[in-house]
């Protein structure tokens, strides 16, 4: 298969490489890059769990291809973190509601909630429900990661 040259930022730093063609960026950073942080389940758009960010927007890694990347900003679940170096608010309140168990799903979330509140910092609890529907969990049943959406909605509007 046939690899091209590629250019880009993943969490702040820039990263030359060559990818196939036909590689998945979830691929990419996973095996080339070595950021298993990002999950896959379905591979095929419809769990979540590989969710980045590309230009500070929610993405499907698994949907989109390396090459695809060139030349933008991709932030990962290795990218997030506080300003301490521990836990992110979204992070943190997903722990304090109980918005995980296995956390196969956790990193998707949290790339997911990220963009959604950057770009929704007060929404409705319609909105958060909403917002929910691109992410899969067969674990929490929802309502402790609704709870934790909902309590970073009530600092904002605090
Ligand atoms: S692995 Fe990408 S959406 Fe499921
Ligand atoms: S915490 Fe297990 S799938 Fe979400």
């Amino acid at each position: 298969m046939s690899k091209r040259a590629i250019a880009l930022r993943v969490n702040g730093e820039r990263v030359e490489a060559l990818a196939e063609e036909r590689r998945t960026l979830a691929d990419f950073l996973r095996e080339e890059l070595e950021l298993t942080g990002t999950k896959l389940g379905c591979e095929h758009g419809a769990c979540g769990a590989c969710t980045v960010t590309l230009d500070g927007v929610a993405v499907r890694s698994c949907l989109l291809l390396a090459v695809q990347a060139e030349g933008r900003e991709v932030e990962t679940i290795e990218g997030v973190g506080g300003e301490d170096g521990g836990l992110d608010r979204v992070q943190r309140a997903l722990m304090e509601h109980h918005g995980l168990q296995c956390g196969f799903c956790t990193p998707g979330y949290v790339m997911s909630i990220r963009a959604f509140l950057a770009e929704t910092p007060n929404p409705t609890d319609a909105e958060i429900r909403d917002a929910m529907t691109g992410n899969l969990c067969r674990c929490t049943g929802y309502q402790g990661i609704f709870e934790a959406i909902r309590s970073l909605a009530g600092e904002a509007r605090s």
